[in-house]
């Protein structure tokens, strides 16, 4: 068992959380966030579970026990956090908001521990802490793969549940709440919806997996909110070069101040930019990430500069929303290979010749 798997148990099953983790490298430390951000998200899920399975025991007029109802999980679903098999079964079910309680505290407090770390010792952690989740999100996209997708995906997601590595970057969406926006604009800027317009950590590690972008590429996220895909790029990926470009200026700021203070500027930049602008032409690069950013006219107008500059260079476009069933026509047209489509169908990758 991993040190911090066996640390996990330890304070789950401790009085006190006001841990001592001084000890603990910065590894160690992300293994120990990843696996409680998981038993959170794990316990709710069995929450949820055991709700369903008690009213299907009242249907049939029987009683399921706890360890009946929970270790086929473990056969599926709950399959990597398998060592926390024992501890649930004997926490019981009446345990379980507890043990939620608990983790929440855990979790809580390696973020904050972690950010009283030097910059290296954070950045260490991130790139662990991305790096196991991204394993996590491969083994669930291959857990769904194998799923009967007529009966629709019913099973444990982990869209969201490392959404609080956003504490560390100081991503601070509320800014969104008071945004001062131009009433004549007709882009879309999402003012007011801070975390939920930005792309899942599944989706941006699972996206950067499937282009295995080259040593030396350049990637463009156009739109590039508060900056979480720049960010996550540049720390599992930092021989590539990257630029964000979004039309809202304190996205803008809080993206290159994540960046500034992680040391990641080197090869990464956020810039204000309406794209939708005549006077502005996108630049060269190898990869284009749009998620879901424009107006149809400015989709349009942006697709367009990409096909011409796929006319000179290889491009892989990234894409979310509307820009698929404008891309597939296009693809059509210039003879570009099929589209490849990742993260339960959330995003389609289209390829130039
Ligand atoms: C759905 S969010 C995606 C953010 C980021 N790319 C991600 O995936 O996490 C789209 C972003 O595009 C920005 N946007 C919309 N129109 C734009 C324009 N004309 N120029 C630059 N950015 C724009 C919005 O302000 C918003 O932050």
């Amino acid at each position: 068992m991993k040190i911090s798997e066996n640390a996990l148990l330890e304070l789950l099953n401790e009085q006190d959380l006001t841990f001592c983790t001084s000890k603990f490298t910065p590894s160690q430390l992300a293994h120990l966030y990843v696996s409680s951000a998981l038993l959170i998200e794990v316990m709710s899920f069995i929450k949820e579970q055991l709700w369903l399975q008690d009213k299907l025991d009242q249907d049939l007029d029987i009683k399921t026990t706890y360890e009946k109802f929970i270790s086929p999980f473990f056969l599926n679903e709950l399959k990597e956090i398998v060592f926390l098999q024992e501890f649930l079964i004997k926490s019981g079910s009446g345990n379980i908001s507890n043990v939620l309680k608990n983790a929440k505290t855990i979790e809580k407090n390696i973020l904050k521990l972690i950010k009283t770390r030097s910059k290296d010792d954070m950045k260490s952690f991130l790139i662990e802490s991305l790096k196991e989740m991204k394993s996590h999100f491969l083994s669930e996209e291959k857990f769904k793969e194998a799923q009967d997708q007529s009966l629709g995906y019913q099973g444990l997601r982990l869209y969201r549940t490392f959404d609080r590595l956003d504490d560390i970057f100081n991503l601070n969406y509320s800014l969104d709440l008071n945004m001062d926006i131009d009433r004549v604009t007709k882009e879309r800027l999402y003012q007011g919806s801070g975390v939920g317009v930005q792309s899942g950590y599944s989706t941006i590690l699972l996206a950067l997996h499937r282009i295995e972008a080259e040593v030396g590429s350049t990637v463009i996220d156009l739109g590039s909110g508060y900056g979480r895909v720049g960010l996550v790029c540049s720390l599992l990926r930092p021989d590539i070069n990257f630029i964000g470009y979004e039309y809202v200026p304190h996205r803008v700021d809080i993206s290159n101040i994540a960046c500034k203070a992680l040391g990641l500027d080197e090869k990464l930049d956020f810039k204000v930019q309406d794209l939708s602008l005549k006077s502005f032409k996108i630049p060269d690069a190898d990869y284009y990430y749009l998620y879901d950013p424009f107006s149809e006219e400015t989709y349009k107008y942006i697709l367009d500069q990409i096909i011409e500059i796929s006319t000179r260079k290889k491009v892989t476009i990234v894409t979310k929303g509307n820009a698929r069933g404008w891309l597939s026509d296009i693809a059509k047209k210039y003879a570009w290979p099929k589209a490849v489509y990742i993260d339960e169908s959330n995003l389609c990758i289209f390829s130039s010749l």
